[in-house]
């Protein structure tokens, strides 16, 4: 067992706090930082047990507060940080362009300068499938030209440039991870959770955004990280760079099969009002399929389909919400 110490951005949200349980599975100290916008404490309800695991509450668009918080708290050299920090509600960034700019690339600009400060290594981003915009191929590591359609997407992909500046200037390794929609228990956001919400204040009807026919491809939290922790591990390039995603490229779930499901877990019978539209919002990237390819060639594999993924996360966010 190792103990490396690996500080973690966004340490109290859905991704960030399991990560962190992962993390200290494997033999880390962590450190977490998170302003808890959106993220709970009850996440770090098994975090917190660890005598490794230190959170701290700080915002980290706050450059000098937050290195001089992270430095007094730091036990020794910190070998890596997992940025996962980052504004979650894309319609929230639609409307106002100051909460991607401050949480989503913000986040990104203090971190770099938090691993130039204090000499850490290692930078591993959680990004996004948003960075490729609307396109109407598989979307490959290598699709481009990359035209985003929302701010977050904007912001995603110009932290992506920074941080490759970074790796050309301070660090010595990078790991790039483009998601797709995560889902899982924890969940602070994310379609399942929004109608499970809706489904709470009435069951009269379920509005559902769009008119149903959005489909994209869905992965559990818990595969996404034994993909993130596997290349952390074998990919030894020193900008390393994937699509994580469910292992069939045509593999994806549509949002009246989700509603679907909600219903039949949550509230049999209760009828669905599609507001109609091919997107969800302004933003929306309503359908989407991903080559996964390349890191299938590391040895990682998905064991859930889409579906399998919607049916799983269903069950574990209505658990959360429903008690
Ligand atoms: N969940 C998905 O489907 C998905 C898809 C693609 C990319 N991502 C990315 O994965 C990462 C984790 O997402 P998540 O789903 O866990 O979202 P989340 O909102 O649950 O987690 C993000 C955390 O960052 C914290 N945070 C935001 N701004 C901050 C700031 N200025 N200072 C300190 N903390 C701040 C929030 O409080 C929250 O706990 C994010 O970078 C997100 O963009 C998620």
């Amino acid at each position: 067992m190792t103990t490396r110490t690996a500080l973690v951005t966004g340490a109290a949200g859905f991704i960030g706090s399991h990560l962190v349980d992962r993390l200290h599975a494997q033999g880390y100290t962590v450190l977490g930082v998170d302003n808890l916008i959106r993220g709970h404490r009850r996440n770090l309800a098994e975090a917190e047990k660890h005598p490794g695991f230190r959170l701290l509450e700080e915002d980290l668009s706050q450059y000098p507060r937050c290195l001089e918080a992270v430095r007094a708290a730091a036990p020794g050299p910190i070998d890596i940080i997992w940025h996962m920090a980052a504004n979650s509600d894309i319609a929230a960034g639609v409307a106002d362009p100051d909460v991607d700019l401050t949480h989503t690339f913000l986040t990104t600009h203090n971190s770099l300068r938090i691993a130039r400060a204090l000499k850490i290594p290692r930078f591993a981003f959680a990004s996004s499938s948003a960075v490729y915009g609307d396109h109407p191929s598989v979307l490959t590591e290598d699709t481009g030209p990359l035209f985003p359609i929302s701010n977050y997407g904007a912001m995603k992909l110009a932290s992506e440039g920074l941080i490759s500046a970074a790796l050309e200037s301070f660090l010595e390794q990078v790991w790039i991870f483009r998601f797709p929609n995560v889902v899982g228990n924890r969940a602070t956001h994310g379609i399942i959770y929004d109608l499970i919400h809706k489904l709470k204040r009435t069951r009269a009807e379920l509005e559902v955004l769009g008119d149903g026919t959005q489909s994209k491809p869905y992965l559990h939290v818990s595969e996404l990280l034994e993909a993130m922790l596997l290349s952390r591990e074998k990919a030894t390039q020193r900008l390393n760079y994937f699509n994580v995603g469910v292992a069939g490229q045509e593999d994806a779930t549509t949002v009246r099969g989700i509603a679907e499901r909600v219903i039949s877990v949550v509230s049999p019978g209760t009828p669905i009002r599609f507001t109609g539209g091919k997107k969800g919002w302004t933003g929306d990237v309503p359908k989407f399929r991903y080559s996964t390819a390349k890191i299938q060639g590391l040895g990682w594999k998905p064991q859930l389909t889409s579906d399998q993924a919607i049916e799983r996360a269903v069950r574990e966010i209505a658990a959360e919400l429903m008690s």
